[in-house]
């Protein structure tokens, strides 16, 4: 196999047989082929994808997985696997029809087991519960990709990060083993509950991020800790951003580590204002870091935030701020989290994800508000500053064709590649981002990936169109 491997796209359409087989194994009402179809046909992704499934299928467990599988794979239909559908990046699109693959009925958490801290739940399991099921155990998964009906399979698959990532990292931190389906319909388990594994290659890692194309995901074993004491927020304005991001690696060098270190400036909370009506609590400042610290108790809290005020004081912050109450603090994360909605609101153009090394998100920042001048398209800048992870939205309306867009995009992807970054940090690529791919990752190793795509899928029937 060689450089430039060209991969099937060429499907079969269902027929009335085929979707009476598949109801044998899925039952009758497991399968949607009538109507309906339309609330398949997109995620959240700021592209407006209209792909038409031309069944939906829902199975209940691993081996209606498996049997669906391999009626597909015989017959040549591409299959999409979705979770909840919240994914930012046509992840979970039908891009060449044939069935989606729904694992909303697949929800259930199978084993909770508080001497290995960790717990087992089916792929369509809803985060929201599976974080409340385990509290009941006070066991605690600490990662927070931001949405919560999102499903635990859907993380995995897109290796969601989110906004904890400073301290827990990504998604794939935690995932100790999976259940997994081939397109063949052959069922494999991957990893356990245990520590450490130099067993081979570790197959958990490779299907974790790999966005439903080498296998779907049945069942899934994350890692617990136990919960914090309690978690405190502080808010840090600054007049300008650059002096706000210098001050993250100070930080975590006095050996501090927050929860989190977002940053945000005052024209994303202008909008999230006007959408919302939240108001900000200390407004009028062109920037800000927010930062979550996990505590035992308050007076910790009270050290910590000193040392950090203290910091950022002598390195150009203005203020700091520590919301009084439970409800100011819940506010204050909400407007955070309000953020991706307003502009979803308001009319993106794109979303990019860009990640680079911690210490260049200043210079990148500036360096896209350059790139955004030159083509008189406003780009909205959030995000992770305590992980290098940088949400970019150019906004319209605007006159702008997509091809001028996409220029736009890749002078922002180019930038963030040149300061040692990459271009998606935890939304995935899907099918938005696809196109981009070549920009970020060599020849070589496209064509590798393109051979493993094979080796686990050789008449790609799984999720077609994405990532490669
Ligand atoms: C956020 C999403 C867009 O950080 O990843 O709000
Ligand atoms: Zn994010």
């Amino acid at each position: 196999m060689g450089k430039n491997m060209t991969i099937q796209t060429e499907y079969h359409k269902l027929y009335p047989d085929l979707i009476k087989r598949m109801k044998l194994i899925v039952g009758e009402k497991g399968v949607l082929f009538d109507e309906g179809l339309e609330n398949y046909a997109r995620d959240e992704a700021p592209h407006s994808h209209n792909d038409l499934p031309e069944a939906v299928i829902f199975p209940r467990d691993t081996l209606e997985i498996a049997g669906i599988l391999e009626l597909a794979n015989a017959e040549l239909v591409p299959v999409t696997p979705r979770g909840a559908g919240t994914g930012l990046s046509g992840g979970a699109v039908p891009i060449y029809g044939g069935i989606v693959l729904s694992l909303e009925k697949m929800r259930r958490i199978l084993e909770i087991d508080e001497e290995n801290f960790c717990a087992t739940a089916q792929a369509g399991a809803v985060l929201s519960k599976f974080c409340e099921e385990i509290d009941k155990h006070r066991l605690y998964y600490p990662l927070y990709p931001g949405e919560m009906s999102a499903t635990i399979g859907g993380n995995v698959a897109t290796n969601a990060g989110g906004m904890r990532a400073v301290k827990y990292g990504v998604t794939r931190n935690f995932v100790m083993g999976l259940k997994a389906v081939l397109p063949s319909g052959e069922i494999i388990s991957t990893g356990g509950k245990y520590v450490k594994s130099s067993t081979g290659y570790d197959l958990t890692q490779l299907l974790t991020g790999s966005e439903g194309t080498l296998a779907i995901i049945s069942e899934v074993t994350l890692r617990l800790i136990n919960p914090p004491g309690s978690r405190e927020i502080l808010l840090i304005p600054f007049n300008s951003l650059s002096e706000a991001i210098r001050c993250v690696p100070i930080i975590l060098k006095e050996r501090i580590l927050p929860v989190s270190i977002e940053f945000m400036e005052a024209d994303i909370l202008g909008l999230v204002k006007d959408y919302t009506g939240n108001e900000f609590p200390i407004p009028g400042y062109p920037a800000y870091l927010m930062l979550m610290i996990e505590v035992d108790n308050y007076d910790e809290f009270g050290s910590i935030s000193e040392r950090i005020s203290e910091i950022c004081l002598k390195n150009g912050a203005v203020d700091t701020y520590v919301p009084g109450s439970e409800r100011a603090k819940r506010r204050l994360l909400e407007t955070r989290e309000k953020f991706y909605p307003t502009l979803q609101h308001r009319g993106m153009l794109d979303l990019a994800d860009v990640v680079v090394p911690r210490s260049k998100i200043a210079d990148f920042v500036e360096e896209v508000k350059q790139i955004s001048r030159n083509y008189g398209i406003p780009v909205i800048a959030y995000g992770h500053a305590g992980d290098g992870n940088v949400h970019l939205h150019p906004l319209g309306p605007n006159i702008a064709s997509a091809s001028v867009i996409q220029d736009l995009q890749s002078e922002i992807y180019q930038a963030g590649i040149k300061m040692g970054g990459t271009i998606s940090g935890e939304h995935g690529i899907g099918a938005d981002k696809r196109k981009y791919m070549p920009l970020a990752v060599s020849p070589e190793s496209i064509d590798l990936m393109k051979r493993v795509k094979k080796a686990f899928d050789p008449n790609n029937i799984l999720n077609p169109g994405k990532v490669l």
